[in-house]
């Protein structure tokens, strides 16, 4: 069987490295806060050309303690409207709601399963302080048009990066004709220190940079807005026993911030060999009965999943696995259909319902052998 993920195998490459770490990490007796959390945070920052990271204890936590340090600064207040995506994985939902705001949805483009910024005016209340992208499977939403709604209707900008680490606009697209910015999401090399949305990151260890454990990050180049993280993710402290804010216990694991530091050097040929799987995918999968998801072969998007979409999708899954291919669902149920949510259950929204009725993960990581490859695509084109 081909497993869907095999977490093992992606991890054995890095085994003697992560074992000398801890071997380090017991002598060393620091565990909470220390250099391998200082560490990641420089490099985390310099690599997505931000000037700050933050490092914090999963990524729900990220997005939340950022709408919370708004609400400190008193950028946000309790109540105020964000708009996010239909389609998300219910995290950005539940963090927009843990911090007493709330969520106002948005139909995603059925094409990028990403938030259509087609439809998002039509949501803009007086109590609409924010919008939430979430670059969804790994592809970056349309930050260009995003940024200019944000600006005309004066909305902060919160980033959902969980599933897109790495992920880059080129840099024409960051540039308007007047030459200001438009654009900062996990910018080049040559764009640090540029202006940075605040942006959540989960190192969940399925993500394409994944820990052993939970783990999360704030990337952001807003100086006050990260001097509150820095202290909101522990107890509202920085100084121990000084307690200047009400925070929480979000802190980024010291051991799995030093399996980070470890694996982030390998995220960049990580995602490299994610989009050459991709383009093969894409070129050789042939099929009227399967949707492939779009791309325009630039770096905007990782592969954290390639989704594809399907009217009979029971069939092709049940098929996929009969010819041992492991195949999931992201995600079966939309948000506004959960239990949990059920003041939504009444809401409709058709683009989502359809992406959740139709969509369909197939393997697709470093660890994938040739010949898997192959059998995915020759089983595909047979169906
Ligand atoms: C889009 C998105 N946002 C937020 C999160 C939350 O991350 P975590 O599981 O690390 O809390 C996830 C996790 O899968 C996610 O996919």
């Amino acid at each position: 069987m081909i497993q869907f993920l095999n977490l093992k195998k992606m991890n054995q490459p890095f085994e003697v490295a992560f074992q000398e770490k801890m071997k380090q990490f017991l002598e060393g007796g620091w565990y909470i806060l220390g250099s391998e959390v200082k560490q990641f945070e420089t490099d985390f920052a310099a690599y997505c050309g931000a000037k700050y990271c933050i490092g914090v204890g999963n990524g729900l936590d990220a997005l939340v303690l950022i709408f919370k340090a708004y609400i400190q600064l008193g950028k946000l207040q309790k109540g105020d409207e964000v708009i996010v995506p239909a389609n998300t994985y219910i995290a950005s939902i539940l963090a927009v709601l843990q911090a007493d705001l709330i969520p106002v949805l948005v139909e995603p483009r059925l094409e990028t399963f990403n938030i259509n910024p087609e439809e998002i005016e039509a949501k803009i209340t007086s109590k609409t302080k924010a919008i939430l992208p979430v670059h969804l499977y790994g592809q970056l939403c349309e930050m260009k048009t995003l940024n200019a709604i944000a600006k005309k209707h004066n909305l902060l900008v919160i980033e959902d990066a969980a599933q897109a680490h790495g992920a880059r606009f080129s840099v024409q697209c960051l540039i308007d004709s007047n030459q200001s910015l438009l654009l900062d999401t996990d910018c080049h090399a040559e764009l640090v220190s540029v202006s940075h949305h605040p942006t959540a990151y989960s190192f969940y260890p399925g993500k394409n940079l994944g820990a052993l454990g939970d783990a999360g990050a704030i990337t952001t180049n807003d100086d006050e807005l990260a001097q509150v993280l820095y202290s909101i993710r522990n107890y509202g402290s920085k100084v121990k026993y000084e307690n200047e804010i009400i925070g929480e216990n979000s802190r980024l694991d010291e051991l799995q911030a030093a399996f980070l530091n470890i694996k982030l050097k390998q995220l960049d040929s990580e995602n490299e060999s994610r989009r050459k799987i991709a383009k093969r995918y894409l070129s050789e999968i042939k099929n009227d009965k399967i949707v492939l998801p779009n791309w325009d072969f630039s770096q905007n998007h990782v592969f954290h999943l390639f989704v594809i979409r399907t009217s009979n999708r029971m069939d092709l899954q049940k098929y996929l696995k009969e010819n041992g291919i492991e195949t999931m669902i992201h995600y079966p149920i939309p948000p506004h259909k959960q239990k949990a949510l059920s003041d939504w259950n009444h809401l409709s929204f058709p683009i989502t319902d359809k992406i959740h009725n139709e969509v369909l993960s197939i393997p697709l990581n470093s660890s994938l052998e040739d010949d898997e490859i192959q059998h995915i695509i020759t089983v595909l084109n047979r169906f």
